[in-house]
């Protein structure tokens, strides 16, 4: 999908390890938007030391959100360019429902609101061990145990107003995230494209 009302602009919500980054890929690569992924900006950031990094590496190792404003800083300019390009999929942002205000204020009077936030419904037991196994063959910075333990308290805090969010407007889809990730991209590439 190129340009104009058919744009994919997209929201994928869900905890750590319910494959965001995963079918984020898949997402930009079928529909050609840019996949805006905040923790591999964020974690970007932090190895080549820059402010935005330094400022944000405290956060991140403990499993908490980074101060929006950072948040804002990095992602805001990009998801703008990209709601005027092509269209996006966006992986970890708004994950607050302060963001998901912030957000629509700005993106709406640019005309590059989100048109669908998918929550992908994974089952808790299955998030531990894919994080611990991607710990070992990445070597991402916050995938210790205590790490994710943490990211995983702070979905489970923030979630449920964030849903609310996207609810009330008509725009959330659940999509089973409990099966392959093959399974889970036949399922929302379903749901793209009924919407
Ligand atoms: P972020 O990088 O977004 O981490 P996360 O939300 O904890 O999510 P993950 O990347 O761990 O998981 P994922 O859902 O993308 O799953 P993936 O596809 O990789 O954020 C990190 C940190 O940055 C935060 O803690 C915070 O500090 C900061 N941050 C980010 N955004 C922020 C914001 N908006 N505001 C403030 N701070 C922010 O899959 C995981 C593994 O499982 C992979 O190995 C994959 O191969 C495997 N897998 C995926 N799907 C399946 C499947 N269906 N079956 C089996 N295995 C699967």
């Amino acid at each position: 999908m190129t340009q104009g009302e058919r744009a994919v602009r997209l929201l994928l919500i869900g905890p750590p390890g319910s494959g965001k980054g995963t079918q984020g890929k898949r997402v930009a690569q079928r529909y050609g938007v840019e996949h805006i992924a905040a923790g591999d900006l964020l974690r970007l950031e932090v190895e080549t030391e820059s402010g935005i990094g330094r400022r944000a590496a405290a956060s991140m190792q403990r499993g908490e959100l980074v101060p929006d404003a950072l948040v804002y800083e990095l992602v805001m300019p990009r998801v703008l360019a990209a709601g005027k390009a092509n269209g996006y999929v966006l992986d970890g942002f708004p994950r607050s429902v302060g963001q998901a205000e912030e957000g629509r204020a700005i993106f709406e009077d640019n005309d590059v609101a989100v048109r669908l936030a998918v929550l992908l419904d994974a089952i808790p037991d299955d998030l531990l061990p894919r994080l611990l196994e991607r710990a070992q063959s990445e070597g991402r910075f916050d995938d210790t145990p205590e790490v994710i333990r943490a990211r995983l308290d702070v979905f489970k805090e923030e979630v449920e107003p964030l849903l609310a969010f996207y609810r009330e407007r008509g725009l959330l889809v659940t999509v089973d995230a409990s099966g392959s990730p093959d399974d889970v991209w036949a399922q929302l590439q379903a749901v793209v494209e009924s919407t």
